[in-house]
């Protein structure tokens, strides 16, 4: 048995190279090729990855606290690719009946959502977001009812619990943001998506698209100017 962690930010700014003076951006990329050749000395068998900070991927056509996916895409946002992700079937099916003897009855998803909230920071190490086995859990961070941090903390010694006795080498994940305040319905933030939106179909109208990003981008480049919070 073996572990280890990979944590990481994600921001759609970080596409944007006229933020940031040159020496920044260097440091960021360097800081993402260091993390690339430590996964990779890792080689894990297998990823298990918490997130993301966003209404997005779940939505309030129907949100649980938690959701462990046995099947997973990519949303495809911020010219990230859209795509199916290697979900390890048959370790996540094992790793359900784990968490429901562990009295959670967390919800399952074939086709769970994933937005750059769970990819980009592959993309950023790796430009393919499919590298290694992906099992992403949902944990829903960003619209109330929120889970209690006691349950939050009840599920990740689960998960370890049932990764130990795998005796795989597992990497756990995260993205986010000390600094997050995602956007939520009424939150102000153009557009507002709607509680029963497709975040696909919604995301690929050119209008919606282009409003989108120019207020996140410019959210972002105040928030780096020390004069918001990070709200993407
Ligand atoms: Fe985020």
């Amino acid at each position: 048995m073996t572990f280890a962690l990979a944590c990481a930010s994600h921001t759609p700014v970080m596409y944007d190279r006229t933020l940031a003076d040159g020496g920044t951006c260097d440091a960021v990329r360097v800081s993402f090729e260091k993390m690339r050749d430590f996964v990779e000395d890792f080689d894990p068998e297998v990823i298990i990855q918490f997130g993301p900070d966003h209404f997005n991927g779940f939505n309030y056509s129907l949100m649980p606290s938690f959701c462990l996916a046995s099947g997973a895409e990519s949303v495809g946002d911020w010219s990230l690719p859209r795509m199916k992700l290697p979900v390890p079937e048959e370790f996540s099916l094992k790793l359900l009946d784990h968490l429901r003897s562990a009295e959670f009855d967390i919800a399952q998803s074939y086709s769970m959502m994933l937005d750059h909230g769970f990819v980009q920071m592959w993309a950023c190490m790796f430009e393919d977001i499919d590298r290694y086995p992906l099992l992403p859990i949902f944990i829903n961070s960003a619209a109330p009812p929120l889970p209690k941090y006691k349950r939050v903390r009840l599920l990740g010694q689960a998960v370890g619990e049932f990764a130990k006795a795998s005796g795989k080498r597992v990497l756990f994940a995260a993205s986010g943001g000390l600094s997050h305040d995602p956007p939520m319905l009424g939150s102000g933030l153009p557009p507002a998506i709607p509680a029963s939106a497709c975040l696909v179909c919604w995301w690929k109208q050119p209008k919606i698209r282009s409003c989108a990003k120019r207020a996140w981008l410019s959210l972002g480049a105040k928030c780096m100017r020390g004069g918001a919070r990070s709200s993407h």
